[in-house]
């Protein structure tokens, strides 16, 4: 239901200074905290999702290592508050791999366009913000400014345009009726990225407030990593590479010159995976 990306690389990074108690900020499956239990016996895990079905599936895949990790349904915004409840002030590293996992992507949540679904993108179902408030509620300014950020779409600006030409008809309800909506203003050419799939990243990230999310959640990891703790990110968004890029460098020795990213082959057996960027950095 989701191949984990860069696995090998993202945790022999962060097993690589000898700790014992990681947090793994973004758990999913549990594809990445699996590996961090068979190849470190003496490792501990906290794992944190902010997805509550996704955190069901881990604990499955997870049975054989019972005792050896906690699982916490929380946003790792809200990191800090986690590890006061385990009763701790210092870890050895942190993971983050960060976008939606390809169970979440398959799940009947309006994250995919290729799909027809009500327009929803919650990676938290018990978040009150979704993709039906944003596309049919925000203004126009609003809607082209996440398009043109998060999306990187050039065309951002007809795009919001046309979705609010459309939404003052009626209210847009499902993901089918927005790709339509985008397809009337930018046609699909045979061989391209689909238009919508930008436009449906940049409202994912802005119900999901992930930006907002990390660089949150990154200066609070400062005060929980112990002297030669570290720190793994997988990224997926040349914004929140940045973030993580600029993060390593103020505050962290650098261990990637250049981010890490999938081979050639990596790509062919799992595709989800190409625009992966993993840098790590260890406090000194
Ligand atoms: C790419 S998947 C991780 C997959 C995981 N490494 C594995 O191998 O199974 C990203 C996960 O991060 C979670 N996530 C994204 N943003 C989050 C946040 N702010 N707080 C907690 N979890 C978050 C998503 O719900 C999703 O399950």
């Amino acid at each position: 239901m989701h191949v984990p990306v860069l696995l090998e690389e993202a945790t022999d990074l962060l097993l690589g200074n000898g700790g014992r108690l990681y947090v793994d900020c973004t758990v999913g499956l549990g594809g990445h905290t699996r590996r961090i239990l068979e190849k470190n016996p003496q490792a501990f895990v906290i794992g944190i999702d902010r997805d509550p079905y996704a955190l069901e599936l881990a604990k499955e895949n997870l049975k054989d290592f019972e005792g050896r990790y906690s699982l916490y349904h929380a946003n790792f915004a809200d990191l800090d508050e986690v590890l006061r409840t385990e009763g701790l002030s210092e870890v050895d590293g942190f993971l983050f791999d960060l976008g939606v996992s390809m169970y979440q992507l398959k799940s009947p949540r309006g994250f995919s366009f290729q799909r027809d679904e009500r327009l929803d993108m919650r990676m938290n179902p018990e978040e009150s913000l979704t993709a039906y408030e944003v596309v049919n509620k925000y203004s126009e300014k609003e809607l082209e400014r996440i398009i043109r950020e998060y999306g990187e779409e050039p065309y951002a600006k007809r795009i919001a345009r046309a979705i609010v030409l459309a939404r003052a008809k009626e209210p847009i309800e499902t993901t089918g009726e927005l790709v339509k909506i985008i397809l009337s203003v930018i046609p699909y050419r045979r061989g391209r990225i689909h238009p919508a799939t930008k436009v449906f990243q940049a409202i994912r990230m802005e119900v999901n407030k992930e930006l907002q999310s990390l660089e949150t959640a990154l200066n609070k990891t400062l005060d929980f990593l112990r002297i030669g703790g570290r720190l793994v990110v997988i990224s997926f968004h040349s914004l929140e590479d940045r973030l993580v890029k600029h993060f390593i460098k103020t505050h962290l020795k650098p261990l990637t010159k250049k981010p890490i990213r999938p081979t050639m082959e990596d790509v062919r057996r799992n595709p989800a995976c190409r625009s992966a960027k993993l840098r790590a950095g260890e406090r000194v």
